[in-house]
C-alpha cells in the first residue's frame, strides 16, 4: 500500500519516526515534505497529500503538524478527502471503519511517538464497514456537490 506523508516544520521529527515505522512494515511511502526545518506553512503540505490521495497516487495519507488540526482543516478542503484528527486508537479504528477515514492526521505536540505508532497502526488495519454509514458518506458527499466544490 502506498500512503503519502506530509508535515509542517513542527513535526519533522516525529514524521521522520513514522516514516520508518511504516517502511519497516512494508508500507511503500511518499514524502511530500517538509523536508527540513525552516518554517513551514502546513496548507501547503495538507493539500499536497490531500491530492495525491483523490488522484489515487497514494491510497491513503498521514498528516503532522503541531497538533494536527491546522493540516487536517486544510485536507478536507480537497473534494472526496475525509480527514480527521486523532489521539488515541479508538477513534482512530473508527474513523475507518464508520467514516472511512482517507487521511489521518495527528499533533506532534500532542502525541509521543510511540503513542503516534500505535495510532496509526489501528487505523491502517482497520476496516471500512460500509451499510448504514456509506449512506450518512455519501450524505457529506452531497453537501460537497451542493457547494459546488
Ligand atoms: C505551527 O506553529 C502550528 O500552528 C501548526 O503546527 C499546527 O499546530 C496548526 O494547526
Amino acid at each position: 500500500m502506498r500512503i503519502a506523508i506530509g508535515n509542517d516544520h513542527i513535526a519533522l521529527e516525529l514524521k521522520k519516526v513514522i516514516v520508518d515505522h511504516l517502511s519497516a512494515k512494508g508500507y511503500e511511502i511518499i514524502d511530500l515534505g517538509t523536508h527540513s526545518a525552516e518554517r513551514y506553512d502546513y496548507p501547503v503540505a495538507g493539500e499536497a497529500v490531500a491530492r495525491a490521495v483523490v488522484s489515487g497516487e497514494a491510497e491513503k495519507g498521514v498528516l503532522i503538524c503541531g497538533t494536527g488540526v491546522g493540516i487536517s482543516l486544510a485536507a478536507n478542503k480537497v473534494k472526496g478527502i475525509r480527514a480527521c484528527v486523532c489521539s488515541d486508537p479508538y477513534t482512530a479504528r473508527l474513523s475507518k471503519q464508520h467514516n472511512n477515514t482517507n487521511i489521518l492526521a495527528f499533533g506532534s505536540r500532542v502525541v509521543g511517538s510511540e503513542l503516534a505508532k500505535m495510532i496509526l497502526d489501528e487505523w491502517l488495519t482497520a476496516v471500512f464497514e460500509g451499510g448504514r454509514h456509506q449512506r450518512r458518506l455519501d450524505m457529506i458527499s452531497g453537501i460537497e456537490e451542493r457547494q459546488g466544490v
